[in-house]
């Protein structure tokens, strides 16, 4: 087998269109645009370039945006101070504060004074607790730009066993959410599971987000499997690989996203559309 392509750059860029379009009828009857908070804290390189493309996907779109952003020892309180004035404003839909934060802030406490219908990274207790129940408002964007690139290899994902390879707040958790509420039978694996790839072997569908270049190898690969690759590693020479042996598993695989090209720039697609919900949910009629 010689695995079919999942372009997620070609599927976020339709994304955009069809959002641009809704954002030129809303205005066209009158209503504001919608508008997105970004708050950076600190100066980490790739959250620098993660922020600059979601800002630069606002502009396409005809959403207003705007940064915000600290220098590294912004005291707690003064965060938390920007994120109640931003819950107050009517233009803001959307805040985004990026991750990582510095050390000596707390993350959790950050995203719960976070208003939950502003909360597009769709992190907050509530919006969690929402999708866990199966009844999903904003849903975090990584794991739903992965949905919406399965329904587009038209496979019924209902009784599948999906294996998940990492459990972080940001993807690995939701994404084993997101699947179990698509009828998947989930295994979520992390650094303590025991013979990884003899669990692997047995899923036909594999997401992994480890973080560690090319760690999940071709012949770990069930014939057939959907094979979705979270990992966005820099080399030394400074390209970007996935945490897939592309190469490898793309012999076995029946779909495979590419890094880079595939998850990543459905994050960005699914923001916007998060944003776009949370201004239908403000601005009224
Ligand atoms: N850091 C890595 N991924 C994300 C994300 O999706 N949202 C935010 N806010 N920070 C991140």
């Amino acid at each position: 087998m010689s695995a079919q392509i999942l372009d997620g750059k070609a599927t976020a860029a339709e994304i955009r269109a069809d959002i641009k379009t809704q954002v030129e009828a809303l205005v066209a009857a009158g209503k504001r645009q919608p508008g997105l908070a970004v708050v950076l804290v600190g100066d980490n390189a790739a959250s620098q370039v993660y922020v600059r493309n979601k800002r630069a996907a606002c502009a396409e779109v005809g959403f207003f945006s705007e940064l915000h952003q600290l220098p590294p020892d912004t005291p707690a309180a003064e965060l938390l101070a920007l994120i109640d004035d931003l819950n107050g404003r009517e233009a803001i839909d959307g805040i985004l504060v990026q991750l990582p934060l510095p050390a000596h802030i707390d993350e959790e406490q950050v995203i719960e004074r976070i208003l939950p219908t502003k909360d597009v990274d769709g992190f907050h207790p509530y919006n969690v607790g929402r999708l866990t129940l199966r009844m999903p408002l904003l849903r975090p964007c990584t794991p739903k730009g992965v949905m919406t690139l399965l329904a587009r290899t038209g496979r019924n994902l209902e009784g599948l066993d999906a294996l998940i390879i990492g459990q972080s707040n940001i993807v690995g958790r939701p994404m084993a959410l997101e699947l179990l509420a698509a009828r998947c039978t989930i295994s979520v694996c992390h650094s303590r599971t025991r013979d990884l790839p003899g669990k692997i072997i047995n899923a036909d569908l594999v997401v992994a987000a480890v973080g560690r270049p090319h760690f999940v190898q071709g012949d770990w690969i069930k014939e057939g499997a959907i094979v979705i690759d979270v990992g966005i590693n820099r080399t030394a020479a400074g390209s970007l690989v996935g945490d897939v042996d592309f190469a490898a598993v793309a012999e076995r695989a029946s779909w495979i996203t590419p890094v880079p090209g595939g998850v990543g720039p459905m994050t960005i697609a699914s923001l916007l559309e998060n944003t776009l919900q949370a201004a239908r949910l403000h601005v009224a009629g």
